[in-house]
């Protein structure tokens, strides 16, 4: 079985980080999404994987290389612009070959990893297989309508329906067999101009090809916006096995939850976990509280933070209020300034500068 890893896109929703980097490179606990996607399709015994790269692609190919870092064999498919998941399908038609295969969305996290739903198509045989979960407001999602009865197959797939069938939504992870490359010619774009991969499952439904649904019972975050980074962050930091590989000196208290990565240094400082210090990053007098990520190069120096991530390079020194619920660029530079905020919540591109009283 092949992967398709679908990572062009616009990333829209991410400006401005995603100005300047592709979104599926932003890190969660410091380890690109990208990253994470490709070892659970490797763990699930994948090796042979496909990523469709848009205009983010010279980046993409830079970080992940051919894939021997994670012991896979990578194969990169250009998609001239974001046109549709389906329309990633179609471009991957060459490397896809007539295999049977799983497509995951290049900026999804999922709990428990894909071992079980890769074994059930295996030997089940199903045309395709999508993976559901409940969610509390489907009318916001892509939402499945079952069949009743013990053997439940897909019925009806509906984009953002007003009166939802289920609360069942479509998580961004797919399998399929070659039929699918008929519903990708067959289907027509959308109303945005996309092809739609569900138009395309609906395809298969209507053409009384077998679509199986796996209710997946863990989470699953879609990092789409600020807010699901900082959800993903969070849910990841939990499931960190802590290790301490730099140094804390003995004034400051680093809890058991913290990772602290090589050659990062805390000195006089407190750490509340989850949390993950990067390599070489220094806190000076510092707080860092839980559900925070900082990534390697940077200095928080007589400053507070928490449920926030801090990219590369980047520095906070001498800020009077805690910074909660940001998420941070590469080498941003925050100091105090003469100008006084209320509260401190903030979404900044790489290379911003923000001055604070
Ligand atoms: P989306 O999040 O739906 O789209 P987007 O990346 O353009 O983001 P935004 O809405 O913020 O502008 O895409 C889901 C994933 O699929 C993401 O990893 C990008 C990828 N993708 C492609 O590779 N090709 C495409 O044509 C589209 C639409 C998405």
């Amino acid at each position: 079985m092949k992967g398709l890893i679908l990572s062009g896109g616009k990333g829209s929703r991410l400006y401005p980080l995603t100005y300047t980097r592709a979104k599926q490179l932003v890190p969660v606990a410091n380890k690109p999404v990208l990253f994470r996607v490709i070892e659970t399709l490797r763990d699930a015994g994948i090796t042979e994987i496909g990523i469709v790269i848009g205009h983010t692609g010279p980046e993409i190919r830079e970080a992940v290389g051919q894939g021997a870092q994670f012991g896979v064999q990578i194969t990169y498919i250009e998609q001239n612009a974001p046109l549709g998941l389906a329309h990633a399908v179609k471009v991957a038609r060459e490397f896809l070959d007539d295999e049977r295969f799983v497509m995951f969305l290049g900026d999804n996290v999922i709990e428990g990893g894909i071992g079980k739903l890769i074994a059930d198509f295996e030997r089940e045989r199903y045309n395709a297989q999508v993976v559901l979960t409940p969610v509390e407001e489907p009318q916001h999602y892509g939402v499945a309508e079952l069949s009743d009865g013990p053997e439940r197959r897909i019925v009806r797939l509906i984009e953002k329906p007003r009166n939802p069938p289920s609360n069942l939504a479509l998580v961004g992870i797919y399998m399929f067999d070659a039929n699918i490359h008929k519903a990708v010619e067959a289907i027509k774009p959308s109303w945005r101009g996309e092809l739609e991969i569900t138009d395309a499952i609906q395809w298969l439904v209507e053409n009384k090809y077998e679509v199986h649904p796996y209710v997946h019972r863990g989470w699953w975050i879609d990092t789409g916006k600020p807010i699901d980074m900082l959800a993903a962050n969070a849910k990841v930091l939990e499931e960190l096995q802590p290790k301490i590989e730099g140094y804390v000196d003995r004034d400051s208290v680093v809890d058991e939850r913290v990772t602290v990565q090589e050659d990062a240094e805390i000195i006089n400082s407190v750490v509340r976990g989850p949390a993950i210090i990067g390599r070489n990053t220094r806190l000076i007098n510092a707080y860092v509280g839980p559900f925070t990520s900082i990534d390697h190069h940077c200095v928080i120096e007589n400053s507070e933070i928490e449920h926030s991530i801090v990219l590369e390079h980047s520095s906070i020194v001498d800020i009077p209020h805690r910074i909660a619920d940001s998420l941070i660029g590469r080498n941003v530079e925050i100091t105090r300034s003469d100008f006084r905020p209320k509260a401190l919540k903030m979404t900044l591109g790489d290379n911003s500068k923000v001055g604070v009283l």
